[in-house]
């Protein structure tokens, strides 16, 4: 089993949505202690933004020249390392509502037509198969069930990107309040602890 790890915190030392991402793998070896463990780290080697060259160059019909053959390099080489995991551990902190821009500047090089979606007659069709995602968030403030549930853009936004790309099967660990919420955290926490302790593995 060949797990894919992405941490989207600029913490690395007292990251919440790491610390849960850290259960997580540790659940994942306990069950299967032959898995290996590949880490995208997206932090201390970040993935540039996107160019007008690169677009251009994700949009060619035909092949490449020698010169623009190098703008797809990064977006292939992620794209071979997503589809050749079997689970994608994702950890991400609520940053302004929605995901780091870290992790927006990898999802620009992973979301490219032909690779990894299509469409056809029926409409948009994700083209990763076969791939179970854990997806460990933390958040400053608490959102469900609260008047500020609309503005979480985070959750939402990740699991609709992943469907669209056929990652359909992504099952979430959600700490929230994790700043503004001290007395509930140890709770919240545990309940978390309990989901680890109960999630659903191949
Ligand atoms: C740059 C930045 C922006 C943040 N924006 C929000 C926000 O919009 N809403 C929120 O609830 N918390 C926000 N927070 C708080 C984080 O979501 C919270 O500290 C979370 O635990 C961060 O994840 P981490 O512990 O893995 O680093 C922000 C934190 C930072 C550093």
């Amino acid at each position: 089993m060949k797990v894919l790890r992405i941490d989207a915190s600029a913490r690395v030392a007292g990251s919440r949505s790491r610390e849960i991402a850290d259960l997580i793998e540790k659940k994942l070896m306990q069950l299967h202690p032959n898995t290996e463990v590949v880490v995208r780290d997206i932090i201390n080697n970040p993935i540039p933004h996107i160019s007008q060259e690169k677009i251009e160059a994700f949009e060619m019909t035909q092949p490449l020249t020698d010169e623009q053959k190098p703008l797809l390099q990064l977006s292939d080489e992620l794209i071979d390392e997503l589809l050749a995991a079997d689970i994608l551990l994702l950890s991400v902190p609520m940053y302004n509502f929605s995901v780091p821009s870290a992790l927006k500047a990898y999802i620009d090089h992973i979301v490219r037509a032909g690779k990894t979606f299509s469409f056809d007659e029926q409409g948009a069709v994700g083209l990763i198969e076969d791939k179970k995602c854990y997806l460990a968030t933390a958040l400053g403030g608490v959102y469900t069930g609260s008047e500020f549930e609309p503005m979480n853009f985070l959750t939402g936004y990740l699991q609709g990107l992943l469907g669209f790309l056929g990652i359909t099967d992504v099952e979430v660990f959600q700490l929230e309040g994790t700043d503004f919420d001290a007395e509930g955290l140890p709770a919240r926490k545990q309940a978390l602890i309990s989901q680890v302790e109960t999630m659903q593995v191949r």
